[in-house]
């Protein structure tokens, strides 16, 4: 299939996800492609509608086993087009559950053609001491080498209707989370020097732009994008809740879980 432009779409909050798109930009420009990437958490903003010649590689991390729903919101307004899809999900070797049948199900929904499908995993990024350090050197070959094998099987079809249908797990009806709440929410120190980074980029305005130290903690999601990206580290959750919070969490989940692939 001829591809004319590579896009690739993520939403990335403490920058695991991130690291995955621009792994996948480095894999594909060494193959000769010019990949555009969105950074959807910095509002960039990807063409409101695709066509054939497009290839979407849509990233997105795992909350409470869905996607989280402003980043679903969002690609519900996107136009396929059927233009060619992969499909990943970010998870933080707890489990990605009905998340990646969902990004699946929403982008075949708006008429993109799925070619492939990725549950990857990184260091969680409400407790980093599970996973710690992922993805490694292992998840980052075997992502490199998925990404190779979906170019051999674009190049190998005629048209997307040449792709087979894949068969990603998940349910349907997706995971209930409408009365998932994590009773973690950032604070600030003194260290902050109010640039406003934070508000800005908060998912869910849940940050006074005119007082970034008050948060609101009845809107915010618990994303970390404040915390992993303000420049003074002035942003933690309260110590001691997530330090026992942390140690639970580690213990349920510490076998070590590997990235998968439905090609
Ligand atoms: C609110 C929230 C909920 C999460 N839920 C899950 C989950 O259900 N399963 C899991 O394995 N990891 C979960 N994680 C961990 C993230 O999916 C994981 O750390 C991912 O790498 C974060 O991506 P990012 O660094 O691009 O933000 C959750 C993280 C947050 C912030
Ligand atoms: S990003 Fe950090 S320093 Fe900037 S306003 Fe927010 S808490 Fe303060
Ligand atoms: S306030 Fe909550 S929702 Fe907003 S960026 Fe921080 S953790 Fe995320």
């Amino acid at each position: 299939m001829n591809i004319e432009n590579v896009h690739i779409i993520y939403w990335s909050y403490s920058g695991t996800t991130e690291a995955f798109a621009l792994q996948a930009a480095e894999d594909l420009k060494k193959r000769g492609m010019e990949p555009i990437l969105y950074n959807m958490l910095k509002h960039a903003a990807p063409p409101a509608e695709f066509s054939q010649k497009d290839f979407v590689i849509a990233l997105c991390p795992v909350f409470a086993g869905r996607l989280p729903a402003h980043a679903a919101e969002s690609l519900k307004k996107w136009k396929g087009g059927r233009s060619l899809a992969l499909a990943a999900v970010v998870y933080g070797n707890r489990d990605y559950d009905d998340a990646l049948l969902e990004l699946s199900d929403l982008l075949e929904a708006q008429d993109f053609c799925l070619a492939g499908a990725a549950a990857l995993v990184a260091q969680h990024s409400i407790f980093p001491k599970t996973a710690q350090g992922r993805p490694d050197e292992g998840d980052k070959m075997k992502f490199s080498f998925f990404l190779l094998q979906i170019l051999q099987k674009l190049s190998s079809c005629k048209t997307s209707a040449d792709l087979s249908a894949l068969s990603v797990p998940g349910n349907r009806p997706y995971k209930d989370v409408s009365g998932v709440r994590i009773p973690l929410k950032p604070q600030t120190s003194s260290k902050c020097n109010n640039c406003g980074l934070c508000s800005k980029l908060c998912p869910v305005q849940a940050i006074d732009p005119r007082n970034p130290r008050i948060t609101n903690g009845e809107i915010c999601i618990s994303c970390t994008a404040c915390i992993a990206n303000c420049p003074t580290h002035a942003r933690k959750f309260p110590a001691f809740k997530h330090w026992v919070g942390q140690k639970a969490f580690c213990k349920q989940n510490s076998l070590r879980k590997e990235p998968e692939f439905f090609l």
